[in-house]
Order: structure tokens, then C-alpha cells, then sequence
């Protein structure tokens, strides 16, 4: 507990000075700066690769520190009081007096913010007096961080500190939901929207061909870079076979995602799985059929998003 604390202040050390910080939270790890200062968030581009264009998630302690940056609704509040802290950012509309800086919102009136539950970052914000601009802590396009480690496999010695917070309970990005006109999905995640929609009179549109190119919606994301076929029946030879439940005879190229059946273990997994396999080396990845439900759908989202890569030679 001492060195958790020492680590805590550690990183406080480090945002002040506008470094970025490796932090746990409950979906993935982030790769965290503070979001008011243009020097810091410039920062989280370069070590990602990231497009200047796409803005990053601001991440509270509490409605308090939010209400300095944006506009807040009746839909929000709903919401925010069932879910958050947790796995949901919400788009709303940034003030004009906010200070959080252009290099987060490319220069739009709008803030995609979020409340992370993993009480480690919880402590962490409380002893901030700034938000954390904190989008998955992997190079561009890559596969999202669910351990310390694994930011440490994408950023080596570019950044000074991680934070240790165990592997990320959920293990997928959170959900996205767009307050600024009808409500909208704009990334499925964390939270299934069907549970979402529960707490919403009015309908929830979730497109998934988005003409947003943003959240996550690129075609290429979350990927191992090795082909990946999905709704396989049956693996060839040399290549790693997902599966969404363990069998009773697992062969030395099965994976599985959950040992029951389990949607949410398995999305849990599902990241981890595909560093695990990419590090033994497979240069090709068969997936079975996995139910287009809840958390499955989130599953096949990232899977089909990962399969879509071009050949680089
Ligand atoms: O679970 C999560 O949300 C993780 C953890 C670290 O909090 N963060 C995360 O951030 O997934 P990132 O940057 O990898 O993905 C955030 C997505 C981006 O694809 C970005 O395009 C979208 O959110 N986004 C950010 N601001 C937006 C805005 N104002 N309007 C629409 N989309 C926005
Ligand atoms: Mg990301």
C-alpha cells in the first residue's frame, strides 16, 4: 500500500511537470496528461503516432471538476448516475471559458469525458487540480493495453511511469455515447447499449458504418497485424484458434476465451489473447463463431476491425 502511494505521488510529480503517465483503469490502460496544458497533450500524439485529428477522452474525478468544462444535461445526469464511474464516456458540449486545451477537441466545441472506476486512478485524479486527457495506451491502430506490462511492450523507455492496477477488469474500451443531439452510439464497449437504452426514453442509434471517422470507428483498429479470419469452423494446422469457450480436448494452437460461454469473461480476455498469441509468433489467426450479443457484439466489433489491415511489405 505504501509503494501504491509513493507510486501515486510519483505520477502527480511527473503530470505536473507535463509527462505523460501510463494509468490503470477498469476498460484498458491509458496513457495519461493533463488535459489543460497544450505542452502535455501534445505529448500523448507523438508517443501514440496519432492523427492530430482524432480527440482524445478527458477523464474526471467527479461532476464537480466536470462542470468547469462542459455543459451538462438531464440525459447525462440520468446516466452518470447509473453508470459512472465506469466503462462510458459521454460527448457533450465543451464550454467557452473551459480550459482544456485545442490539441484534445481538434479545435471542436464538443468533449468526450469519462469517470473511471479503477480506484487507483480515482486516487490519482482526486490529488489533480486538472482533468486527464487519457486515450488507450498503444501505438495507433494497435492492440489496447490490459496490463502494465503491456504498455511497457508498446512504449519501452518512452515513458518514465506506469502505475500498477493488475490487468483491466473489463478489457474493452469503454462505450461511447454522444449526448449533443439524439443520443447515439458512437463505440460499443464497456457497457452493452442495450442496457444503456433501458435508461433512455427517447431511441438509441448506434450505426455501425459511422460516418464518423472517429471512436474508434477507423476500419483498422485494435490490431495484432496478423491476418485473422472469423466465424471459422475449423482451424488450419499452424494457425491460432480463438475459441469463445474452453474445450475438453485443447489442442497446443487453442485459445480460449472464457471457460463457459461467458460474453463478458471473454471480452475480458479477448486482448490479452491476441498479445499472447502474436508473442508465440503465429502469423495467422482463425476465430469461431462468436454470438452477435452484448458483449459478443463488442467482441466481433474489435475482431472485425483487427481482420481489416492491409499487408504492409
Ligand atoms: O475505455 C476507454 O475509453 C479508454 C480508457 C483509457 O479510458 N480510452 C480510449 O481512448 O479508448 P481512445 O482515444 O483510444 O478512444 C477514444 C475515442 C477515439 O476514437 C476518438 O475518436 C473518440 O473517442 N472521441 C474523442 N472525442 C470525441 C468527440 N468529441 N466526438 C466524437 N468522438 C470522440
Ligand atoms: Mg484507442
Amino acid at each position: 500500500m505504501k509503494n501504491k502511494l509513493s507510486n501515486i505521488k510519483k505520477a502527480v510529480k511527473y503530470l505536473d511537470k507535463n509527462q505523460c503517465v501510463g494509468i490503470p483503469t477498469e476498460t484498458v490502460y491509458g496513457l495519461a496528461a493533463n488535459a489543460y496544458s497544450s505542452i502535455a497533450t501534445a505529448k500523448i500524439f507523438k508517443l501514440k503516432k496519432r492523427s492530430k485529428k482524432n480527440p482524445l477522452i478527458v477523464h474526471y474525478y467527479d461532476l464537480k471538476s466536470l462542470k468547469k468544462d462542459c455543459e451538462i444535461n438531464n440525459l447525462f445526469l440520468k446516466l452518470y448516475k447509473k453508470y459512472s464511474p465506469g466503462p462510458i464516456s459521454y460527448i457533450l458540449k465543451l464550454k467557452k471559458n473551459s480550459l482544456i486545451s485545442k490539441n484534445v477537441t481538434n479545435n471542436s466545441n464538443t468533449l468526450a469525458v469519462r469517470f473511471p472506476s479503477h480506484p487507483l486512478t480515482r486516487n490519482l485524479l482526486k490529488r489533480l487540480n486538472y482533468p486527464l486527457a487519457a486515450p488507450s495506451a498503444n501505438i495507433s491502430t494497435k492492440i489496447s493495453p490490459v496490463s502494465k506490462q503491456d504498455v511497457k511492450d508498446e512504449f519501452g523507455k518512452e515513458i518514465k511511469l506506469v502505475l500498477e492496477g493488475g490487468q483491466s477488469k473489463i478489457g474493452v474500451e469503454s462505450t461511447i455515447v454522444s449526448l449533443i443531439n439524439k443520443p447515439e452510439v458512437l463505440r460499443l464497449g464497456g457497457i452493452p447499449k442495450e442496457q444503456i437504452k433501458k435508461y433512455i426514453n427517447s431511441p438509441l442509434t448506434y450505426r455501425k458504418k459511422s460516418k464518423v471517422k472517429t471512436s474508434g470507428q477507423g476500419k483498422t483498429h485494435y490490431s495484432p497485424y496478423i491476418k485473422l479470419r472469423m466465424n471459422i469452423k475449423k482451424a488450419k494446422k499452424n494457425e491460432a484458434f480463438i475459441l469463445i469457450k474452453k474445450r475438453k480436448k485443447m489442442h497446443k494452437n487453442y485459445f480460449y476465451l472464457s471457460k463457459n460461454n461467458n460474453l463478458k469473461e471473454a471480452a475480458k480476455n479477448l486482448y490479452k489473447t491476441l498479445r499472447f498469441i502474436k508473442k508465440k509468433k503465429f502469423t495467422s489467426i482463425a476465430v469461431e463463431k462468436i454470438p452477435n450479443i452484448k458483449f459478443g457484439e463488442v467482441i466481433n466489433d474489435r475482431l472485425k476491425r483487427a481482420s481489416n489491415f492491409k499487408w504492409l511489405i
